[in-house]
């Protein structure tokens, strides 16, 4: 199978675990990348079922809307059920890095809102050891330097995503070289660096359930 089979057949598989949950007042939580938008394009099937969604990032916010599903902002929203999302690795422990899109300051903030984190996933995202993806950092742009050099002091290797601004108006700093053992640990630390808005680290709040697309087929796992 290819890998955009695989998505599609993972975004399918969410679809199937989500459907029991989704009421007439059911908000879902969409995620962002392409894994997320084959999943939006099959949610879409079942948008009679359900009231809307909030989007982690201004691209997903548009297919959502171009398939006719209202999209509500976080603010006006108590809580979510679920949130459907991609990654770019993911260890056992459900620990992922995400950022790839550059939008994982609205993905951690929608992750934090949900009672249940579904992450959707093909199997070339399933490492042992977190790290080989650069680890995407959001700054604010005058830190930029500042945090870049912090980060060298936690040993990693940051390059700047040149040309990438965020939904936020930050910038990204891609983090080469960690080989990640403590997850949570390192995602605090990186926390806690003047200037940083948010990191890609995944650790401190995992995945919940996490449906991986192989080539026998999609495994439910979990933590
Ligand atoms: C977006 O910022 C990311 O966190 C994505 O969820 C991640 O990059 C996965 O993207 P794909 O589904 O395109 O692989």
């Amino acid at each position: 199978m290819t890998q955009d089979e695989l998505k599609k057949a993972v975004a399918q598989a969410a679809v199937e675990y989500i459907l029991p949950k989704l009421e007439s007042d059911t908000i879902v939580g969409i995620g962002t990348g392409s894994t997320a938008n084959f999943f939006i394009d099959f949610l879409a099937e079942h948008k009679a079922l359900f009231d809307g969604a909030v989007a982690s990032s201004d691209v997903s916010a548009e297919r959502l809307k171009k398939h006719g599903i209202p999209v509500y902002d976080l603010n006006s929203v108590d809580q979510l059920a679920v949130y459907v999302d991609g990654a770019d690795e993911s260890n056992a422990k459900l620990q992922l890095i995400k950022g790839g899109g550059a939008a994982l300051t609205r993905e951690k903030i929608v992750t934090a809102s949900a009672d249940e984190f579904v992450c959707i996933a093909d199997q070339s995202k399933w490492v042992k050891t977190l790290g080989a993806f650069p680890l995407p950092v959001e700054v604010i742009p005058m830190a930029r330097a500042y945090v870049a050099r912090e980060l060298i002091k936690l040993g990693g290797d940051p390059v700047h995503r040149r040309g990438c601004i965020t939904d936020n108006g930050g910038e990204i700093l891609d983090v080469h070289g960690l080989n990640i053992e403590d997850a949570p640990g390192l995602e605090a630390a990186i926390n806690q660096i003047v200037g940083v808005v948010s990191n890609g680290l995944f650790a401190r709040r995992p995945a919940d359930v996490l449906l991986l697309a192989t080539e026998t087929g999609v495994q439910t796992l979990r933590a």
